[in-house]
């Protein structure tokens, strides 16, 4: 898993006509980084264009140039009124799997990168469910999960949102196995912050289930991770990964980061 690229722009004219093998890079390594990129919002914007449709992601700030393209800062700190650093994503998710049809992509642009720590890791689900047993393969098959932006589960610090903030993002229910769309391979679908309960099974046995999934996941095998350089953007294909970026820089180091979603389809 995972692979990085130099030598390309993407903010050149010429960068259209690499889309295609940028693609191929993609779903062959699940997570692309490319180096020394240095794009203004709507260029990002436009560059990320190429790979699907931006999302507005009302719930985060964004640049003052262009809307899709969100901001995610060490000075985001003190939504829950007691004035301590909040790292967005520090802990093990999916991007937005609460919605019904969560973004397929994310790209992270690496703005302001802290002298140590602030890493990102990853996780290949595919790899993933192909180490599960066969018995775990049959158990699982065909079971749904039920996600909430709000899970009783959550163990982490998350951003308090207002009533119509929460109206945007509706519970959803996805199959804990799914296919990739364009590369056909299953993937375990998880998202250790947002899952609330496996339907049809009780609480108890939900949560044991659940939390022997994410244990075999975030084994070390499976993981790739990503020490950043200022100008990489790194695109990840949230279908067949799971992330979690890390709050260990130090206090006063600052980590800029610009991102963009791109739409996904209902899970299958
Ligand atoms: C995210 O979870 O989307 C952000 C990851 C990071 O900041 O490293």
């Amino acid at each position: 898993m995972a692979m990085a690229i130099s030598g390309i722009d993407l903010g050149s004219p010429e960068a259209p006509a690499a889309q295609a093998d940028l693609r191929r890079l993609l779903n062959e390594s699940l997570v692309l980084c490319v180096r020394d990129q240095k794009l203004a919002p709507p260029v990002f914007r436009d560059a990320m264009a190429r790979f699907g449709i931006p999302m507005k992601r009302l719930q985060l700030a964004s640049t003052p140039e262009c809307d899709e393209v969100n901001i995610i800062s060490s000075e985001d700190r003190d939504v829950l009124g007691d004035g301590k650093k909040l790292v967005n994503g520090a802990s093990w998710h999916t991007d937005d799997s609460f919605m019904r049809e969560p973004c397929s992509l994310t790209m992270l642009y690496g703005v302001v990168i802290p002298p140590s720590g602030g890493d990102t890791q990853f996780v290949n689900m595919y790899a993933v469910y192909d180490a599960l047993s066969s018995e775990m393969k049959r158990r699982i098959d065909g079971m749904k999960v039920i996600h909430k932006y709000q899970s009783s589960r959550q163990t982490n610090r998350v951003t308090k949102r207002t009533d119509s903030e929460m109206k945007a993002m509706p519970e959803a229910t996805h199959p804990l196995v799914r296919t990739h769309p364009e590369t056909g391979r299953k993937a375990l679908y998880l998202n250790a912050n947002r899952m609330e309960q496996i339907v049809g099974l009780d609480r108890a046995e939900s949560d044991r289930l659940l939390d022997e999934l994410i244990a075999h996941a975030i084994r070390p095998e499976f993981q790739y991770r990503h020490k950043w350089r200022q100008g990489d953007i790194v695109i990840w294909d949230n279908r067949c990964t799971m992330h979690k970026a890390n709050a260990d820089y130090a206090e006063g180091e600052r980590r800029l980061m610009h991102r963009v979603i791109v739409a996904g389809t209902v899970p299958v």
